[in-house]
């Protein structure tokens, strides 16, 4: 909430309508903050938001903040003031325009040589396919598959598996993250990852297990976010343009 708080104070203050102590901004100068950059409306907005819980399986919308700032807009020109767009994440259903979005950038991520599970080329039928199977199990409750939007366009994804034998109801696994090429660099794999956790934890799972590719995957994400490096096997997949690579198996305790 502070870091939120310092963010609308920068604001505000860059467009001259607050001085002082940036822990002090209050409900009226986040409401100049807001006048003074209507494009961040919605990031502001959420300063004043109480925090929600989230019942295992009533999921709901929520503003995360990234890391750092993602200063391009959606038309891809920097912002004139580098204010941070809001970044909206939200569990995903199985509407077309949803698996048309996540077989889009799926394709996207594949020829651009992530390790997701797939050969590049991938056909486009194929990664609809998917998405759509993997959403209609979301809504079975099997999985959760978040979505991250910045000004109404997918920028990145992350898939929360629930669905486990039934000798391992504490866990749960994080699969199919990725982050538009315009897209990276900004924290958005962060914040995906982030709500991943807060859910996990709402659905009483307390250890998290993961894979990445050796070669080109994520090994610094994760550990960044504190997973735990178990080992690699080695030649464990082909990259997606070919070649083996081995994976490397994390796992993270989380907060009972
Ligand atoms: C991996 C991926 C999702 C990261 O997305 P992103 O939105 O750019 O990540 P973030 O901006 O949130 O990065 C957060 C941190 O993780 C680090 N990080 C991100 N991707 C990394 C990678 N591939 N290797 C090492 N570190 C990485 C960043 O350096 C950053 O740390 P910093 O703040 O200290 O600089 C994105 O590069 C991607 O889609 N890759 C292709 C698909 C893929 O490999 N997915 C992983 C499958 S397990």
């Amino acid at each position: 909430m502070i870091a939120i708080r310092k963010k609308a104070a920068r604001i505000a203050r860059r467009a001259g309508r607050v001085e002082g102590d940036i822990e002090e901004i209050d409900g009226a100068q986040r409401a100049a903050a807001r006048r003074a950059c209507p494009n961040n409306a919605p990031w502001i907005k959420s300063s004043s938001r109480p925090k929600r819980s989230v019942e295992p399986g009533s999921l709901s919308d929520f503003l995360a903040i990234p890391d750092r700032p993602l200063a391009v807009r959606d038309d891809g020109e920097t912002m004139p003031d580098r204010v941070t767009p809001a970044l909206l994440i939200r569990p995903l259903g199985p509407d077309a325009a949803t698996v048309d979005a996540l077989a889009g950038l799926l394709v996207e991520t594949v020829a651009g040589g992530g390790s997701v599970g797939f050969m590049h080329p991938l056909d486009p039928g194929a990664a609809a396919a998917f998405w759509r199977a993997a959403l209609e199990a979301a809504a079975r409750g099997e999985r959760i598959v978040l979505g991250g939007f910045v000004g109404g366009e997918l920028a990145g994804t992350v898939t929360l598996q629930l669905a486990l034998p039934s000798n391992q109801p504490h866990r749960a696994e994080i699969a199919k993250m990725m982050t538009h090429p315009r897209r990276r660099g900004r924290g958005v794999a962060s914040a995906l990852l982030r709500e991943a956790e807060r859910l996990a934890i709402a659905h009483r799972r307390t250890l998290l297990v993961l894979d990445t590719a050796a070669e080109e995957g994520a090994a610094g994400l994760y550990e960044k976010h504190g997973f735990v490096r178990v080992g690699e096997i080695p030649d464990f997949a082909l990259k997606p343009l070919g070649g083996l690579t081995g994976t490397l198996i994390y796992y993270k305790r989380l907060a009972g």
